[in-house]
């Protein structure tokens, strides 16, 4: 795998341009896959408290021998634990089954507005970088409403906004909302949400043209910019793909409940 590069973020923070979801991955085997991601070169790995995998995951980067600043552990905060308290607990808690010293990745997982302890939530996690803790802090599933929130409560921008995004669900919006902010995009899904997805007529099509999978055409539209998928889109290709937009719904985060 050739050099994975640094998108630059907020106050100096960097991360790498492609990760490893990992929220199938548990037990040994979750450790090994891990493990290879490591060695093949991946930097950025995305763990969740929800996923019952940060032990496993933290295994690996411990055992990888990977120097641990460039190496980038994300973890998630569940909606059960917004309440101030309970999230420096759940904090301190993903920092003792990760066994490492520290969380270099924060993100609330998802706001669930209609609890209302978002804010709270992200004020914990301001505190607990501050206290060392947490290297970056950031969200996902966030909605421009709920950015502005946090942001004017305390005055701290999170470094990234981890939302859905693939060619079905491209949310340009949402993107450029992020950008206008000074926060990264990191898309989850970006194979798609359905194994159909990458049946789609068009995809197949294109992905044929270039002699590749359909799943890696739509990974290289995730990044078009990025030489590491051995793929040039063409602009007609860009427009032929922007033809799937609103084929499938994606999750929206102001009705979406996940604690
Ligand atoms: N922040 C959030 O709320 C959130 C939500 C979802 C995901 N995530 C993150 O995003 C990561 C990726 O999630 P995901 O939903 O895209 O899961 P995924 O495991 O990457 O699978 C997505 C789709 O790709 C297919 N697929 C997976 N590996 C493949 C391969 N090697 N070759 C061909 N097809 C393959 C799967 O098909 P099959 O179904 O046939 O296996 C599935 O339909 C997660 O691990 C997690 O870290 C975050």
């Amino acid at each position: 795998m050739p050099d994975i590069p640094l998108l630059d973020g907020q106050d100096g923070a960097r991360v790498p341009a492609i990760g490893l979801g990992t929220y199938d991955l548990r037990g040994a085997a979750g450790t090994a896959s891990v493990r290879t991601a490591i060695d093949a070169g991946y930097r950025l790995i995305d763990s969740a408290f929800n996923y019952d995998n940060e032990g496993a995951v933290g295994r690996a980067v411990r055992e990888s021998g990977a120097p641990r600043d460039g190496l980038v552990f994300t973890t998630k905060l569940p909606g059960r634990y917004h309440r101030h308290d309970l999230a420096r607990w759940a904090v301190e808690e993903s920092l003792n089954r990760c066994g490492l010293d520290r969380l270099d990745l924060v993100l609330i997982h998802w706001p669930n507005p209609s609890r209302g302890l978002y804010a709270e939530a992200w004020r914990a996690l301001v505190e607990a970088r501050e206290d060392g803790l947490i290297g970056m802090i950031g969200v996902s599933n966030f909605l421009p409403d709920h950015l502005d929130r946090i942001i004017g409560d305390t005055g701290v921008t999170p470094v990234l906004n981890q939302i859905e995004v693939h060619p079905y669900f491209p949310q340009d919006a949402l993107r450029a909302a992020n950008a206008e902010r000074g926060i990264l995009t990191e898309g989850w899904s970006p194979l798609g949400k359905n194994s159909s997805d990458a049946d789609d007529p068009e995809v197949r099509r294109i992905a044929e043209a270039h002699g590749v999978s359909p799943r890696r055409l739509l990974l290289a539209w995730s990044m078009p910019n990025l030489d590491v998928f051995g793929i040039d889109l063409t602009a007609d290709d860009m427009t032929d793909l922007a033809g799937l937009a609103g084929k499938h719904e994606g999750a929206d985060p102001a009705t979406h409940e996940e604690l």
